[in-house]
Order: structure tokens, then C-alpha cells, then sequence
């Protein structure tokens, strides 16, 4: 494993209690970041605790502003304020054909990937500025480059994800602010259990690696983009995919 140096810096990783979002909080803490995981899951406590001194849980629902604003003060009181964001919390939502589509799912994942993401950046960015300083990466997925189908509102909502990333890039590019998309190819966690089996045989069928990402591998790559190293590329978009995507 690379050496990553973020020893002192502060970081928000949302639906760090499981997942790619605990590889990742895994990953910054052992690279020197303090960790503060924004999640719903009760789970997300004893997650944190696997940290030690590096991890604080923060039970925040990411689609109520309220709660993103009080999380970032939780944060802030215990750890400082952050200078490092990963949002990871999001949902797939059902697999179904557009026409069969429940109004109901189609909001709620809209409401979790798209405009929780918004929320966390809108929350964290001004006193980002203020420091003259952040690193901010929006997972999003091949899908919302891809369109995959029977997964409309997730495909959507992180195309949407990607294009409010680049717009970010440019509004914060005048400070040492970078802001970068990932889009991950299938990883085996528990976002499979909202999925058909077909659907999943269908995402793996697409990576020409034939294997799932693993969780490590999306974790080195985004602890990278949050270092100080990365101080010239945002409002840009990594491949995750295995080969999948071709642009
Ligand atoms: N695993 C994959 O195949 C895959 C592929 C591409 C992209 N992604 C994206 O990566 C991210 C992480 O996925 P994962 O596989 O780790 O999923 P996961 O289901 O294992 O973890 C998601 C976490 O988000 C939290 N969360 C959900 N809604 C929330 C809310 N409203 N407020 C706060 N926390 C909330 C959950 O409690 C959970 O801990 C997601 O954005 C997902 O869309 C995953």
C-alpha cells in the first residue's frame, strides 16, 4: 500500500458505516486523517470504533438539511473543522423499466444521491474557501455514465452527481479546492442486497477485468485525490470500471 500523507487533516466521509465509504474512512485514518462518517445506520458507531481515535460517528440523514448542518457542528466541536469530504452514502433503489417505475423510489433516490451530495458540498464549501483549502470527491458511478438499464433514477441521479462535480470544479477553482467525481464499477457490499441477481450478472458482464472492484481499490484511488498532491486536476471525473468505460 501507497503512503498517502494526511496526518492533521479532517475529513467527512458520509455513509462511512459500511462499504466503499468504510474502506475509504479505513483508509484516511490510517494515512493520518482524523475520520468523522456521516450515516443513518446504527451500525455506523461500532464501525467507527474499529477506527480508535481516528473515527467519529455522526448519525446524520444527508437529505435533511437540519441534520447535515448539525452533523457538521458535531464535527467540528469534536474533531475541527474538516477539510476533506467523500461522499459515499447513496442508495441503488429497485431494479424495474422505467414505465414500472414507483414514483415514490424514483424520489427517494433522487433525494439520497443527488440532493444529499448537494447538501454535504453546499454545507462543508464555505469555510473550505474560507481556508483556502479542500479536497471534495462525490462518488458517483459508470452507470450515470452509462445508463444502465433498469436502474434509471440511479443512473440519473449519478449522471447528475458527475455534472454537479464539474460544476464545482469550476466555482472553487480559484482556490486550492479540488472537486473530483469517481465512478465505480460494480463492488460487492451490501448495496447488492437492493439489487436482482440478474441485474447483478448484468454488471459483471460489463467489466472486462470479469471481476467486481474491490472496495481497497476504490479507496486508494480517492485517498489520493483528497491529498495535497492532487492540487491541479477538478471538476474531473476517475474510472473505477475495469475497463468498462470508454471515455
Ligand atoms: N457497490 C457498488 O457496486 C457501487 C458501484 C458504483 C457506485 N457505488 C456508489 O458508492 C457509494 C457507496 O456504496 P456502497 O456499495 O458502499 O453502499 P452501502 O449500501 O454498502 O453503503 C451506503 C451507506 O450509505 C448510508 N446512507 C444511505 N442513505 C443515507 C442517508 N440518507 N444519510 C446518510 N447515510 C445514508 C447507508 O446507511 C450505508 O451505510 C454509493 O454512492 C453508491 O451508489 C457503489
Amino acid at each position: 500500500m501507497n503512503k498517502i500523507d494526511l496526518d492533521g487533516h479532517i475529513a467527512i466521509v458520509t455513509g462511512g458505516a459500511q462499504g466503499i465509504g468504510f474502506a475509504v474512512a479505513e483508509r484516511l485514518a490510517e494515512s493520518g486523517a482524523q475520520v468523522a462518517s456521516w450515516d443513518l445506520a446504527e451500525s455506523n458507531e461500532a464501525a467507527m470504533e474499529k477506527l480508535g481515535s481516528s473515527g467519529l460517528a455522526v448519525s446524520c440523514d444527508i437529505t435533511d438539511w437540519n441534520s447535515v448542518t448539525q452533523a457538521l457542528a458535531q464535527t467540528r466541536d469534536a474533531l475541527d473543522t474538516p477539510n476533506i469530504l467523500v461522499n459515499s452514502a447513496g442508495i441503488a433503489g429497485p431494479n424495474a423499466l422505467v414505465e414500472d417505475y414507483a414514483l415514490d423510489d424514483w424520489q427517494r433516490v433522487i433525494q439520497i444521491n443527488l440532493t444529499g451530495t448537494f447538501h454535504v458540498n453546499r454545507a462543508v464549501l464555505p469555510e473550505m474557501k474560507s481556508a483556502n483549502y479542500g479536497r471534495i470527491v462525490n462518488i458517483a458511478s459508470i452507470a450515470g455514465k452509462e445508463g444502465n438499464p433498469n436502474a434509471s433514477a440511479y443512473s440519473a441521479s449519478k449522471a447528475a452527481v458527475i455534472a454537479l462535480t464539474k460544476s464545482l470544479g469550476k466555482e472553487t477553482a480559484g482556490h486550492d479546492i479540488a472537486v473530483n467525481a469517481v465512478t465505480p464499477a460494480a463492488a460487492r457490499t451490501r448495496i447488492f442486497d437492493q439489487m436482482s441477481q440478474e441485474h447483478i450478472d448484468y454488471m459483471l458482464s460489463k467489466i472486462p477485468r470479469n471481476r467486481f472492484l474491490q472496495v481497497e481499490e476504490a479507496a486508494g484511488m480517492i485517498a489520493w485525490l483528497v491529498s495535497p498532491e492532487n492540487s491541479f486536476t477538478t471538476g474531473a471525473v476517475f474510472d473505477l470500471s475495469g475497463g468498462r468505460a470508454t471515455y
